[in-house]
């Protein structure tokens, strides 16, 4: 048995092998029920927990699942608070199934793979679980340490990828711990499924044949980090807190918020961009859900309980887990009845215009004074533009509105809206004149519109 479970937006792949009754799992997600339901479901126990390498963007939930079954925790040699140090060779038997670590140092100093055998089958590994170390389309990152240690790193990440996984041979399955839209790597493919030889077909980096030209090709990859890997690092190497069950928060009635908020707690919009913009509690931010999970760590502080503004209570399980996973463990309600409670309470509301691409063509058209600030990502950025727009990431925006210029209108750009909406609203409460472009880049691409490179 081998299933994979995604955590979607982080994207985040997790593994279970069994066999013969026994279990591992490799990079558990921290609510790890899933896990459980599986091992019930195929008349499996737990024995093993396998960590690829002290993860960045995520809680990893290796203690939750370790206190939950009982089952060993095994990860490479870092100062790590909990588990056991497993050894390049080292065999997990899980009967027919067999797991052998393999060090693959690189993106970060520790990192293993474990290469899966199957008994039944002969002595070819059947598949590897490459951790970070090697995606669909893409290797690891080597800059999460510094910029000065990826002298250091990528040298090494050369040498796991051509000395370790490729000998491996091309019939192997590989089994990433990421997929796309994650920020572990720069441009990890959408297609899930890859082995060896397709990789060596079509992966970018696997084609830099010398280890000077991959340490020169890393050392001039950009990519963010979002502020809260820090955190995560630091709990994922320490032990991660144990939840037990997921939290549940309560409904809090619109004059209850107060309470909440003037002790320091944020309130979290999670709408859609569109509804956000037409009407929100003044005060709360908006990171749509679909974005949720890679854009929270940039902007929401975890000294600061969390409460919840939703469509309704149908997504808050979702919501919750997805704030969970990456370590906002206080959330202390949410508001009942949502923004049309709050507007039926006669609170009030604040509200900034959306708008298409098209309309915005035609604003620049007629030569409106509006000026355009996009959002997106460097690498975004630099795949095409509009011409004439002024570029800081959505994750740095909070510290740089003193370059957004004021007095103009501020047209806010992202590839969706989405994160443009986080953007426009924070703008908003800094007093700028803002309109979220609803659609984005993509949009304005689509409407046939040009970007410039
Ligand atoms: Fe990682």
């Amino acid at each position: 048995m081998l299933k994979k479970i995604k955590a979607e937006g982080l994207a985040h792949l997790s593994y279970m092998v069994g066999s013969d009754g026994k279990a591992a799992v490799i990079d558990p997600r921290r609510d790890c029920g899933i896990y459980l339901d599986i091992a019930d479901e195929e008349g499996l126990r737990i024995t093993h927990i396998l960590e690829t390498h002290r993860n960045e963007d995520y809680v990893t939930g290796s203690r939750e699942l370790g206190s939950m079954t009982g089952a060993t925790v095994l990860h490479g040699d870092m100062d790590f608070g909990y588990g056991q140090l497993v050894r390049e060779g080292d065999e997990i038997d899980l009967g027919q199934a067999v797991l052998r670590a393999l060090a693959t140092p690189g993106h970060t100093p520790e990192s293993m793979s474990y290469v899966l055998y199957d008994r039944s089958a002969g002595p070819e590994p059947v598949g590897v679980f490459t951790g970070d170390t090697l995606f669909v389309g893409e290797v690891g990152r080597t800059d999460l340490f510094g910029e000065g240690k990826i002298e250091e790193l990528a040298p090494m990440l050369f040498d796991s990828i051509h000395g370790k996984l490729l000998p491996l041979g091309e019939s192997t399955i590989i089994y990433p711990a990421h997929g796309a839209g994650s920020p572990c790597g720069g441009s990890i493919s959408d297609r899930e499924e890859s082995t060896i030889g397709l990789e060596l077909a079509q992966n970018k980096a696997l084609r830099i044949g010398r280890r000077e030209d991959f340490v020169r090709m890393k050392l001039e990859e950009v990519l963010e980090k979002p502020y809260y890997f820090a955190r995560m690092e630091d709990v994922n190497l320490v032990g991660q807190p144990i939840l037990g069950r997921l939290p549940r928060p309560p409904a809090l009635a619109p004059g209850e918020l107060s309470r909440f908020t003037e002790a320091g707690a944020v309130l979290l919009d999670v709408r859609a961009p569109s509804s956000f913009a037409g009407g929100h509690v003044p005060g709360s931010i908006n990171i749509p859900r679909e974005v949720l999970p890679n854009y929270a760590g940039w902007v929401l502080e975890y000294d600061r309980p969390v409460l919840l503004i939703t469509d309704g209570p149908e997504v808050l399980d979702a919501i919750v887990r997805m704030l969970v996973r990456i370590g906002y463990d206080d959330i202390a309600g949410y508001l009942g009845g949502g923004v049309e409670a709050w507007a039926k309470a006669g609170l009030p509301l604040r509200s900034f215009p959306s708008i298409a691409p098209a309309e915005l063509n035609a604003m620049l058209e007629k030569g409106e004074d509006v000026h355009v600030l996009d959002v997106r990502t460097e690498k975004e950025w630099n795949s095409g533009r509009i011409e004439g727009s002024q570029h800081v990431f959505v994750g740095y925006l909070k510290g740089r509105t003193d370059e957004v210029p004021r007095g103009r209108k501020v047209a806010v750009m992202c590839s969706s809206g989405l994160r443009g909406s986080l953007a426009a609203g924070m703008l908003h409460d800094h007093g700028f004149d803002v309109l979220n472009v609803l659609g984005g880049t993509g949009g304005w691409a689509k409407a046939g519109l040009p970007l410039v490179k």
